[in-house]
């Protein structure tokens, strides 16, 4: 430690007293938490009276952590791999559709498990305004859990009945934004000053302009612009998101305070893993688009750290879908390696593996991928096939000019397509928020973008068959690539689009309701008989699950690889962690596609017992090569390096 950073951690360690392990990490830590927030707030007067305040939440959440979590806390530090080992497998579900309250989430625990989950994503949960409110990411309290759901003693009796089951709790934290209803937006309206420093709020249109004029738009056709007048306050609100989400002001210490308590308390209400939602937008700085700022990775490093301190067997995951080039910035590059978050959401992976499935070419998804950093030591991703949002095709220039694409016309293809408008397409989804010029996002669930939609309603047992050999070629490549591959609810049973979203008034106004559906637990049901659409997928997920987990190689710290099957419809990926070896083949081509041996001899894999054909069939091999049916996966396995 330098000299005045040693004399500063001398007073914190003498206020906060603790027991030795948490003295240690106060020690060891206590530069990483220091440093950025001296950097980012070192200047302000509010300053020294914040960092005495997250001083005593440190010490008051490391006291009051109860016994269990005190022993998870040391089991994690041991481990600290626990969300990146090939044993993992995440479920993403809201509470409410999933099983009405956190009570009944505890009564389908089973269900989870049968399907090999070991992490819970609940969509946001804590208590949020009336709806609309973005699917609960409009938050009036962050102490409460929405009264509908249960009640904070709720979700500390699920989190310790997961432990119970070794599956670990993630919940949302909403820190770029709180709702206009909340108790801070009430105050600064009611006239404290203290409070409207929370946000960010201008007289007149003058700065509001002068940002305006790089900055995108997230919701241009339902919440244009990206601040609203409040009549109330008589002053200019900066809303990225909706009217309703007013941002919180991170250039103020006590919102890092106030955000970093709301993350201790639920740490010691016995929640694993954080999501830290919209974290690119966290800085604001004019002439930008506002969008990964150098300070948002200090403000992460310095979250993260706080926790590590009082508890750290709780993880963060950062939810940035942006550019490739800046999405491994999340996990921690450069002076903040090691320190930022333990996952990050692979947005690009996902859009390419969509953009093969279009294509019937794995060609872009192979050289984009090719060009990224690999994922920093010690973090891995968090891999998906689709999730509650939108699918924004994170194509860029470069990346499409490398395999003779050209990027806008291949993300107008990509819409065209997946809207079920282009010649041929199989999908079955909806544009959200076109751009003129024929770009959109896409909503719909996995199911119908994969075709099984359109199998169902137009085409026959061929069709559908396809279309699940879709949905699990998709997530062979999820579960394979490296890190905690998330299944979206639904999924597993190949649920298709809601058509009954815009019934409800709250939710017409946002197509990405399309696919957040109930759970059907009558098709779940069904997940047993192999005759049914729900039997079939079902049993490929699970199928898959178990491959996973029988495949060192597949750790997260472990090499990744895209290699050249000499085909572009087949792609190739390479894995190799502990001295084990995984080649996935997996093919987007809708016809039968004649792979070289060669391929799994130059990477020192066999086309060994275990290769087989998503539904358990073994692979053919005909003379010098393998025969991949259409969208076929293989798992060939070798040794690794000694
Ligand atoms: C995240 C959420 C999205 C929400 C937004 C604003 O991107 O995933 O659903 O609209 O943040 O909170």
């Amino acid at each position: 430690m330098r000299p005045e950073v040693r004399a500063r951690h001398a007073r914190a360690a003498a206020r906060l007293g603790g027991d030795d392990a948490f003295r240690i990490r106060l020690e060891r830590f206590f530069t990483e938490l220091h440093d950025p927030l001296h950097a980012l707030y070192g200047a302000d007067q509010r300053f020294p009276a914040a960092w005495d305040a997250l001083l005593d939440a440190l010490g008051r959440t490391a006291a009051e952590r109860e016994p269990d979590l005190r022993r998870l806390d040391h089991e994690r530090e041991i481990t600290p791999d626990w969300l990146h080992r090939e044993q993992t497998l995440g479920y993403v579900a809201y509470a409410d559709r999933f099983a009405g309250t956190l009570r009944g989430v505890r009564e389908r625990l089973g269900y989870l498990e049968e399907l090999g989950v070991t992490y819970l994503h609940l969509m946001p949960l804590l208590h949020a305004r009336p709806e609309p409110n973005d699917g609960g990411y409009a938050v009036v309290d962050y102490g409460a859990v929405q009264p509908e759901l249960g009640t904070m003693d709720d979700l500390r009796a699920l989190a310790r009945e997961m432990r119970e089951r070794g599956m670990a709790l993630c919940v949302d934290v909403v820190l770029n934004h709180t709702a206009r209803e909340h108790a801070w937006a009430r105050a600064a309206r009611a006239g404290d000053a203290r409070r409207l420093a929370f946000y960010r709020t201008f007289p007149d249109r003058s700065e509001p302009d002068a940002y305006e004029a790089t900055l995108p738009e997230v919701f241009p056709d339902t919440a244009p612009g990206n601040f609203t007048w409040d009549e109330e306050l008589g002053r200019w609100v900066w809303t990225t998101f909706n009217a309703y989400q007013w941002d919180l002001d991170h250039a103020n210490p006590e919102v890092f305070v106030a955000l970093a308590e709301v993350m201790l308390t639920l740490a010691n209400a016995g929640v694993d893993v954080l999501r830290l939602d919209a974290v690119p937008f966290l800085w604001k700085r004019k002439g930008t688009d506002c969008q990964n700022q150098p300070e948002v990775h200090d403000l992460l490093q310095a979250y993260r750290t706080v926790l590590r301190i009082a508890a750290p067997a709780v993880a963060c995951k950062a939810e940035a879908i942006v550019a490739p080039r800046e999405l491994v910035r999340y996990l921690g590059t450069g002076r903040h390696t090691g320190l930022e978050c333990d996952l990050a959401y692979h947005n690009v992976l996902m859009a390419l593996e969509w953009s093969a499935l279009a294509s019937g070419r794995a060609d872009l998804l192979v050289r984009t991928v090719e060009a990224m950093p690999p994922a920093p030591p010690g973090a891995g991703w968090a891999t998906y096939v689709r999730s509650h949002d939108d699918i924004g095709w994170a194509i860029t220039d470069e990346d499409a000019g490398r395999v003779g694409e050209d990027a806008r016309l291949h993300r107008r293809f990509l819409t065209a397509f997946y809207a079920g408008e282009f010649p041929g397409s199989f999908a079955r989804g909806a544009p959200f928020q076109p751009r003129p010029g024929g770009e959109a996002r896409i909503n719909g669930t996995t199911a119908s973008l994969a075709g099984l939609q359109m199998a169902l309603e137009e085409g026959d047992d061929l069709d559908v068959d396809l279309a699940i050999r879709r949905i699990l070629v998709l997530h062979a490549v999820a579960f394979a690539f490296g890190g905690l591959p998330l299944l979206y609810m639904g999924d597993e049973l190949g649920m298709r689009n809601d058509t009954r979203w815009v019934e409800d008034p709250a939710h017409a106004g946002d197509s990405r309701w399309m696919h957040r559906p109930r759970m059907d637990w009558d098709a779940a049901a069904r997940r047993r008989d192999p005759r049914t659409i729900e039997g079939r997928v079902w049993a490929g997920i699970r199928r898959l699950a178990a491959a996973r987990r029988a495949r060192r190689a597949l750790h997260a710290h472990g090499l990744v690889r895209p290699v050249d099957t000499g085909d572009r419809h087949v792609l190739g990926l390479l894995r190799e962690h502990a001295g084990e070896r995984t080649l996935l083949l997996a093919s987007f081509a809708a016809q039968r596609r004649p792979v070289g041996v060669r391929v799994a001899r130059e990477h020192g894999v066999a086309l060994g017992e275990r290769a087989a054909e998503p539904d358990g069939r073994p692979v053919a091999v005909d003379g010098d090569t393998v025969v991949l049916e259409a969208y076929a996966h293989l798992w060939l396995d070798g040794p690794g390096e000694r």
